[in-house]
């Protein structure tokens, strides 16, 4: 099998490490403007025009890891209408355009696999997929993103501010080009997306799932806290209820005996639970070239040997809904204003601060009070707690 890959970064140099060791896969072009440092035995592969790969009738399959949604979408619809399996790592490009990219790809009768695209190294898409085949899944769960769990337990367990843990975390290469998707939790909405779909076969998009990140965590919280001997994670959760799946994004407060509480550094943690296996969970690096390129070369293997996991599901797509239960919240914030009071059961101040535990409320409303003070500058920070 001929491959290509379009963009040669982090990803992209991580799956060409792999590819080393697999047999029946040749890497013939490389779309990029210039070659990479240390790689100077593709220089020859580089090309910048996408017309090279896509009208080159040799190459079977196309690996996507520029990144963004365009000119990356454009390029895989090229890549797929020219009959060319696709795998990409892409998990904007997935989340934002899911429904088109899954046509294209069945329009043509090629596949589109992006099981890198959630949980970096962790088979985790690849395993969800599998078990549907089979089962059905209730819910699903997890620790997606490597960035925030790393800020999250630096300040837990080193004490370090949240401003150096984000810097420590660049620096580490884990962050996004734009590390506000990481705390504000939009990295972690895309991956609920993807996980979604595949886990319910639901149309759900990104604007229909309430999402709120750790942007505006404290210090001052990670004490409340550790005197409750509670942990903060930033999870996705999503689940198949009667009406429809209904997802959500937020800080969770988590005892010390959960898996989850477990987690450290940049690592993640996703859950499935499937109406005959039970509970299953997948642990490991979340991000990183080795083990995202690695699972980008496992997609590939998987079509080189005709595996049709990915093939679409039928036409019965699940709806989304609303979330109607309800949950208490932890809420810190800085003013016992009209907005927050009325949520309140109880709470005490420190030094001017409001440390609360709401009523039972919904996600929603707990969402909407919090973006509603982040809008208008005042930093409001909250996070689910544990049910009693
Ligand atoms: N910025 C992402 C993270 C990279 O921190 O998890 C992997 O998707």
């Amino acid at each position: 099998m001929k491959i290509a890959i379009m963009g040669f970064g982090t990803v992209g140099s991580g799956a060409y490490e792999s590819l080393k060791n697999v047999s029946d896969v040749e890497l013939v072009r490389i779309l990029a403007r210039h070659g990479r440092p240390g790689y100077e035995e593709l220089d020859e592969m580089i090309t910048p025009n996408i017309e090279d790969i896509v009208n080159d009738g040799t190459i079977d399959l196309v690996v996507e890891t520029i990144g963004g949604i365009e000119p990356a979408a454009s390029y895989v619809l090229a890549c797929l209408n020219a009959g060319k399996h696709v795998v990409t790592a892409n998990k904007n490009l997935i989340s934002a355009r899911f429904d088109e990219l899954m046509a294209a790809a069945a329009a043509n009768g090629v596949q589109l696999r992006f099981t890198s695209a959630v949980g970096g190294g962790i088979p985790w898409l690849h395993n969800l997929l599998r078990t549907r085949r089979c089962d059905e899944i209730i819910s699903i769960k997890g620790i997606v993103n490597g960035t925030c769990n790393y800020i999250l337990d630096s300040m837990a367990d080193k004490g370090v501010s949240f401003d150096e843990c984000l810097k420590i975390a660049q620096d580490l290469g884990y962050a996004e080009a734009d590390p506000s998707s990481d705390i504000e939790g939009t990295d972690t909405l895309r991956k609920t997306v993807i996980s979604s779909r595949l886990a319910f076969d639901t149309t759900i998009t990104e604007g229909d799932i309430p999402c709120y990140g750790i942007d505006t965590i404290d210090s001052c919280d990670i004490t409340w806290m550790k005197e409750k001997d509670l942990t903060c994670k930033l999870m996705m959760t999503a689940r198949n209820t009667m009406k429809g799946v209904t997802a959500c994004v937020e800080p969770v407060l988590l005892r010390s005996d959960s898996l989850e509480s477990a987690v450290k550094t940049n690592n993640n943690l996703i859950t499935l639970t499937a109406k005959n296996l039970g509970t299953q969970s997948f642990y490991g690096q979340g991000a990183g070239s080795l083990p995202t390129g690695e699972s980008v070369v496992h997609d590939v293997m998987d079509i080189r040997d005709g595996d049709k996991t990915y093939a679409a599901f039928g036409d019965t797509a699940v709806k989304c809904c609303k979330d109607t239960e309800l949950h208490r919240y932890y809420i810190r914030h800085d003013r016992m204003c009209e907005h927050i009071s009325p949520l309140i059961d109880e709470h005490e101040e420190r030094e001017g601060i409001f440390y609360c535990i709401s009523k039972p409320i919904t996600t929603a409303e707990m969402h909407e009070i919090g973006h509603h003070r982040k809008e208008r500058g005042r930093k409001l920070f909250f996070a689910r707690l544990p049910e009693e």
